[in-house]
């Protein structure tokens, strides 16, 4: 028993639980994702496993991504990504609602199916639905092999590794980065980037696993945090922008692994319902980074202040604004908004694991949850 202990220990890498050890590998496993993939200096992407559908990708009308939990959160980044960049429609479905939906697709359009364990069987419906319609169908997986690399036309891998830690850590991380690169290739096949603001964006985004490092020294302060809000029944996650979804993330993250009830919102719609449940017991956790939607943020946090509500706030690196105004900060490195999921999901990622920690939850096996659902 104490070898098998001893074995556990190692697997964990030194760490408590395969969350934590997940949660820390994620500069190594976005540099592992971005290898081989861009040339800043050139400002490229190459994606060998799509590079077959390089003129597809010059004429599809529309990108359909397809996708469950965590997965479908990297999906709703995405559309943002590749709608800035590739200036292509895309839309993201649950795919538990398109298989039963009887969605119109044709055959110029491409879905997109992300799923880390390669093995949901919604996904897997999904997917085979849009084939037998004439789609295209590309893959972002992390299981190498898996079912649904096998049965899509062609992909990307995520290369994070190993994802034991039942509530998705670094799948989602580099689910993000593999979007990323995507969208800056069907942007280049496209015609819709020049090279030199490819140069800029490439060269920033070589630099993000030494800013998701840097990202990951906020937690000493991440667990003063989680001290004060570990008892609370609900917690609101607001966002704006691409950092809608990461608000999303972060409430399954935290409802996930301590029972907590969280929500997720775009902080624009608060003020069509959440701002009813705040009050002296509400924490709201808002990613306030410097960027396009800054200055409305702002006043979304004092709307939340003027009711008693309690501001955890991400914010830039050098941000004095909101930090006059909330009770806890929690800076992130700046980099520019198109990055800012990669960012801002890290310290979300650390204060849903301390919280469940502190309340004694098994992090890494959380009650009624599978790490892969094979079943509808
Ligand atoms: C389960 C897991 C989640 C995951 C979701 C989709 O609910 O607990 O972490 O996001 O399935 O799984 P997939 O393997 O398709 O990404």
């Amino acid at each position: 028993q104490e070898l098998s202990l001893k074995l556990e220990m190692l697997e964990k890498g030194g760490y408590d639980h395969f969350m934590m050890k997940e949660i820390y590998e994620q500069p190594r496993s976005i540099r592992d994702c971005l290898r081989g993939r861009i040339y800043p200096g050139r400002g490229e992407v190459q994606l060998g496993g799509i590079k077959e559908y390089a003129d597809k990708l010059r004429n599809v009308d529309r990108i359909i991504i397809v996708a469950c939990g965590t997965s479908w959160h990297a999906g709703l980044v995405g559309e943002y990504l590749i709608e800035e960049f590739a200036r292509v429609p895309v839309e993201v479905e649950y795919a538990s609602e398109f298989r039963y939906r009887n969605p119109i697709i044709t055959s110029k359009d491409l879905v997109i199916a992300i799923s880390q364990s390669g093995e949901t069987a919604d996904t897997m419906a999904a997917i085979e639905l849009a084939k037998e319609r004439g789609a295209t169908i590309f893959g972002i997986c992390n299981v190498v092999g898996a079912s649904i690399p096998r049965l899509t036309h062609a992909g990307v891998y995520t290369h994070a590794g190993p994802e034991i830690g039942v509530a998705s850590t670094k799948a989602f991380t580099a689910q993000v980065s593999v979007l990323t690169l995507m969208a800056f290739y069907i942007a280049q096949q496209r015609g819709t980037i020049t090279r030199n603001k490819s140069v800029e964006y490439l060269t920033e985004l070589n630099e993000i696993p030494d800013l998701v490092e840097r990202a990951l020294k906020a937690n000493d302060q991440v667990i003063a945090i989680a001290e004060r809000f570990k008892d609370s029944p609900n917690c609101l996650f607001l966002g704006r922008g691409s950092s809608f979804p990461v608000a999303l993330e972060g409430a399954l993250k935290l409802k996930e692994i301590s029972y907590i009830h969280a929500e997720g919102y775009p902080a624009a719609e608060m003020k069509h319902g959440p701002i009813a449940l705040i009050d002296a017991d509400m924490p709201v956790i808002f990613i306030a980074t410097k960027n396009s939607s800054y200055e409305k943020v702002v006043s979304n946090i004092q709307e939340v202040k003027a009711r008693g509500g309690h501001v955890i706030a991400i914010v830039s690196e050098g941000d004095t604004d909101v930090k006059e105004m909330a009770e806890y900060v929690i800076e992130i490195p700046q980099t520019s908004e198109t990055f800012v999921p990669l960012l801002a999901t890290i310290p979300l990622q650390l204060l849903a694991y301390h919280i469940a920690v502190m309340r004694g939850c098994n992090v890494d096996q959380p009650r009624n949850l599978a790490k892969s659902v094979t079943v509808e």
